[in-house]
């Protein structure tokens, strides 16, 4: 777990343990890290924006009407990678929770879609008091990370829950939480996640004119390609030939037969945490390419000999992969025993099988029914409805099967 090269935002909240916040900072730096603190106008009372500056070179943000030409606190909000609230009071924590925009700490708070880690710091009462608990419960539910707090003698020489982390351990917060990826509140649910979608249908080429194909038009891949960018996903479409423009975000890979899609997609789904295979890939090739155009004077083309294609899914299950594999199956009706057997066979996590014998599913139109089957036993029914809603009910479930995001302390 490393913090080197990446940008930190530190907000500082006012509470006494804003003081711990100028060694967390420190520490921040020691780690690799470029700090940007923002503070609220409480913890100036505490700690002056002069001990931040000198600390981090950077100067330090109070004020929402800072930079107003530039808007500050989206511009800070897209610099971070991760960000860290230390320490974080009983009102930074409602504010939070409720969505309050007030000054800049709790603006730039809403507009995050980075990790975020809040470091609690206050006396026991006010942490233990049930609308601090529900708030921290609901930033956690979110997926915010909750480092602390800890207990020891607090402000005033009180003893008990309630005392920050001490700076190393909430360094070693910071650094868990960027490593985990998975974003803010403001984050789509699929924001540090790779995905993989093949689409289209291949081509497998006779001569320099006539292919093999298929009726695939290629719009179920692209709309789930566009939901998962939608999520908050690094996208890499796999596209065979399709007439559709490439979704906005994702980056596309066009290929033409089987054996291109299989040399694309393996080294894509390495890297990758859900693989989506929308594609129809041709299930045989021509054995022999004729690299002139086969003419019909000189006898035609008689019959075409076939390959087997190797089927890219099955030998992604087969091999050893930490992405959830999600497969298509076109069936001519919905027959739920070949489903659970294709899921079975390939190694999937989760099989879609659409209708490809009625006139407004499959092929080539815009609307689709399907049956989605799940390696856990899970059993899903989607009624006729679009190609973009399918998407989205296809990454509930995709999302449903990625592991919960670790959380950090208590
Ligand atoms: N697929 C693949 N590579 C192939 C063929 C299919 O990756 N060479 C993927 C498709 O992208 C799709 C699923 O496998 O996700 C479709 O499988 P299908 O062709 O229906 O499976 P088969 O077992 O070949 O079909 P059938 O049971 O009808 O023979």
């Amino acid at each position: 777990m490393t913090l080197q090269g990446s940008h930190v935002l530190l907000g500082v909240g006012g509470g006494i343990a804003a003081y711990k916040a100028a060694e967390l900072a420190r520490g921040l730096i020691k780690a690799g890290a470029t700090v940007q603190v923002v503070m609220t106008a409480a913890a100036t009372a505490f700690v002056g924006p002069a001990t931040f500056e000198g600390l981090t070179g950077r100067p330090v943000h109070t004020g929402v009407f800072e930079d107003v030409h530039r808007v500050l606190h989206i511009r800070l909000a897209r610099e971070a990678d991760v960000a860290v609230f230390a320490p974080a009071t009983t009102n930074l924590l409602a504010k939070f929770a409720g969505g309050l925009a007030d000054d800049l700490v709790s603006s730039l708070y809403t507009a995050l879609t980075c990790p975020i880690v809040v470091a609690p710091a206050m006396h026991t009462e006010m942490w233990l008091h049930p609308a601090t608990q529900a708030n921290v419960a609901r930033l956690r539910g979110w997926g915010v990370h909750v480092a602390g707090p800890g207990e020891g003698p607090l402000a005033g020489g009180d003893v008990g829950p309630g005392r920050m982390l001490e700076p190393e351990d909430l360094v070693a917060a910071v650094a868990a939480a960027l490593a985990d990826g998975a974003g803010g509140p403001a984050a789509g649910a699929l924001a540090g996640r790779r995905v993989l979608v093949t689409a289209g249908g291949t081509r497998e080429p006779i001569d320099p004119v006539r292919f093999i194909g298929n009726r695939s038009s290629g719009k179920m891949g692209y709309a789930l390609a566009a939901e998962a960018v939608r999520r908050g996903a690094t996208v890499d479409l796999v596209s065979a030939p399709t007439a559709l423009p490439p979704p906005p975000g994702v980056e596309v890979h066009d290929v033409e037969t089987a054996m291109q899609m299989r040399a694309a997609v393996l080294p894509l789904a390495d890297k990758a945490d859900v693989v989506v295979a929308a594609a129809a890939v041709a299930d045989f090739r021509p054995t022999s390419y004729r690299d002139q155009k086969i003419k019909k004077e000189a006898g035609g083309l008689g019959s075409v000999e076939l390959t087997q294609n190797p089927d890219i899914l099955a030998e992604l299950g087969a091999s050893p992969h930490r992405a959830i594999l999600v497969g298509f199956a076109a069936e001519t009706d919905l027959e739920e025993e070949r489903g659970r057997d294709k899921l079975h066979r390939k190694g999937l996590d989760l099989v879609v099988i659409n209708r490809v014998d009625m006139a407004d599913a499959g092929f080539n139109v815009d609307t689709n029914r399907a049956l989605l089957l799940t390696r856990t036993g899970g059993r899903r029914e989607v009624p006729l409805t679009t190609k973009s809603e399918m998407a989205a009910v296809v990454w509930d479930e995709v999302e449903a099967l990625l592991a919960p995001a670790p959380e950090v302390g208590t």
